[in-house]
């Protein structure tokens, strides 16, 4: 049997260009005593992919020149040399950009597919996904009813989840998205209160306009301008859980800070950033209550799956260009019940 592997083989300067990765194709390694092989089935496409691709300095080791581009999957144990795991189990591990791997049972964590659920939910609302939208919304942003939120990148995997948890919550809504479809959709079929296309208005104007009392809780997914457009805009005593900085991922160089900084001290603010996997222990805790939203209808949500292994660097420049529907899946295999 061979594996398809996609190794990194230079970093990225800007976008992720042809190059950056390449396709290899090797035997397949057997398990030693203790690991398990597992099939990887579906592939997920962060944008968190590409600060692992450069060397700065970043939450976890950059992967290494040469070595097998890191990525989470959800995949099919199919053999086993430890008693934890057997064949046919559904695994999500950090099976990365290939078509096999091998890993160790303390490394990957059961999926137990509930019926009626489409296994791609497992790569999205009830995975890494849902549990940082949860996590930074409620826990750092803390919306209290009647007060409004704020959430950048809000028709994506995590945005889109963040805003509709702070509408359960009993907040206002606002959407940033890049796109007039885009804001149709949170408005539409997510609940958003408004929305504001960022690529074709002025965000600093319209929230004056939409949030006169000021912003009191912002799901900063991107940084950059609209995080400047937000710091003019804060309420007294505002959150901002800092999510992500996808304006600046593909930067050269040094990425100018913010211009409103001095804001969050005018309006006592606070900012907080976070990483998803420092909260892992307490996932169990709550992908039961994203379940028990989705099934009252209170959480939708789009999985943008997309096939081919052989495609999955192409689809990741889909994150920076906005062309993903929700969260962007490739399909590897289709080799499953
Ligand atoms: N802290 C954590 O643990 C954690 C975990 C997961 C994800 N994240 C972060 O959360 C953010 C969203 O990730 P996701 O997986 O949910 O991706 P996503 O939102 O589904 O996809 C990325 C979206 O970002 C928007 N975007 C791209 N370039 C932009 C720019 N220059 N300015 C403004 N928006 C831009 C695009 O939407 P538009 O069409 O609207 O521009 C694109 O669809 C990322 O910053 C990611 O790094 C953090």
């Amino acid at each position: 049997m061979l594996n398809r592997q996609w190794i990194l083989a230079r970093r990225p300067t800007g976008r992720i260009e042809p190059g950056v990765l390449e396709l290899r194709q090797v035997p397949v390694s057997l398990p030693d005593e203790g690991q398990a092989l597992i099939q990887n089935l579906y592939l997920s496409l962060d944008p968190t992919h590409r600060i692992w691709m450069s060397d700065m300095p970043q939450y976890m080791p950059p992967v290494a020149l040469g070595e097998v581009m890191r990525a989470g999957t959800l995949a099919r144990v199919v053999q086993s040399r430890t008693p934890e795991l057997a064949p046919g189990d559904l695994v999500s591990a950090q099976g990365g950009y290939q078509d096999y791997a091998l890993v160790q049972p303390q490394a990957v964590s059961r999926i137990n597919p509930v019926a009626g659920t489409p296994l791609v939910h497992y790569m999205g609302l009830l995975s890494h996904i849902g549990a940082t939208a949860y996590f930074g919304l409620l826990e750092i942003g803390q919306p209290q009813p009647g007060q409004t939120v704020v959430v950048s990148g809000a028709a994506g995997a995590v945005g889109s989840i963040a805003g509709q948890l702070a509408k359960i919550s009993q907040a206002r809504v606002i959407g940033i998205a890049g796109s007039a479809a885009k804001c149709g959709y949170v408005t539409g079929e997510l609940g958003f209160d408004a929305a504001i296309d960022y690529r074709r208005e002025d965000v600093a104007a319209r929230l004056r306009t939409l949030a006169p009392q000021g912003v009191d809780v912002y799901f900063d997914n991107t940084g950059g301008d609209i995080l400047d457009a937000v710091l003019q805009n804060l309420a007294l005593n505002a959150r901002i859980a800092l999510c992500g900085l996808i304006a600046s991922y593909n930067a050269q160089g040094e990425w100018a800070g913010p211009r409103y900084y001095r804001n969050l001290l005018m309006k006592r603010a606070m900012v907080k950033g976070f990483i998803v996997s420092d909260y892992r222990a307490r996932f169990g805790e709550v992908m039961p209550k994203l379940a028990a939203w989705h099934a009252q209808g209170l959480l939708k949500y789009r999985v943008d799956v997309q096939p081919g292994l052989e495609n999955a660097p192409a689809y990741l420049n889909r994150l920076f260009d906005g062309d993903n529907q929700g969260k962007l899946v490739v399909q590897i295999s289709n080799d499953h019940p």
